[in-house]
């Protein structure tokens, strides 16, 4: 099923979309950076900006990387030149008290950066199928900061590198309608 735009959206919203057919060749560190400095000027609660990044885009640490994600996540994210955990700082450092909004605003900083992404023709794909543990472990990530998701980023790459079942879900998600979004508390409407 297509995409259908009820509404005039900014077209990288439109056009951004998870794939998994990432090319191997090199993302430049200009290009790293434009995604984190999106990341940057997201707003936050107390501009405490609790998103954190760890990127990996030597060998030693791609490795390491890539080895706490899911053997589904790793068959086709093993290919992303760069991978990006985003961790989020659970206290406000102003005093130490903890901060109910750091994932909402970590979220929002990992929206920045996918849309840059989408800007600069980059495939940003965010994970969730990885060991938090095994994550901790490898890169030594105080308790202090919850880890939300690895982004495997590069040029998007050829369907057909990917497995057959793979090359089928191959396509921008749909989504639901926004009737179905929208809370009502009455029968007037919200
Ligand atoms: C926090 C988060 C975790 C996700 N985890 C995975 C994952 O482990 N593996 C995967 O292939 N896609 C993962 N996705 C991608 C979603 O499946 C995708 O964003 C969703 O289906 C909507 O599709 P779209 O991004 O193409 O619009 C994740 C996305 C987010 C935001």
């Amino acid at each position: 099923m297509a995409r259908v735009f009820d509404y005039n959206i900014l077209p990288e919203i439109k056009e951004r979309w998870s794939a998994r057919a990432i090319e191997g060749t090199e993302v430049s560190d200009e290009e790293i950076m434009t995604l984190l400095e999106a990341a940057r000027y997201a707003p936050s609660c107390f501009n405490e900006q609790p998103w954190r990044f760890i990127v990996a885009k030597d060998k030693g640490a791609l490795d390491k990387m890539r080895g706490v994600l899911t053997p589904s996540n790793r068959v086709w994210a093993n290919n992303a030149p760069v991978l990006i955990l985003i961790g989020s700082k659970k206290t406000f450092s102003r005093n130490s008290k903890e901060n109910y909004w750091h994932m909402f605003d970590a979220g929002t900083a990992w929206g920045y950066l996918s849309l840059q992404a989408q800007k600069l023709g980059l495939v940003a794909h965010a994970m969730g199928g990885f060991s938090i543990s095994e994550a901790r472990k490898a890169f030594n990530i105080p308790e202090d900061l919850d880890i939300m998701t690895i982004v495997a980023v590069g040029k998007y790459g050829r369907k057909e590198s990917l497995n057959e079942e793979l090359q089928k879900r191959e396509q921008p998600d749909v989504r639901m309608e926004i009737s179905e979004l929208i809370i009502k508390t009455d029968k007037e409407g919200a």
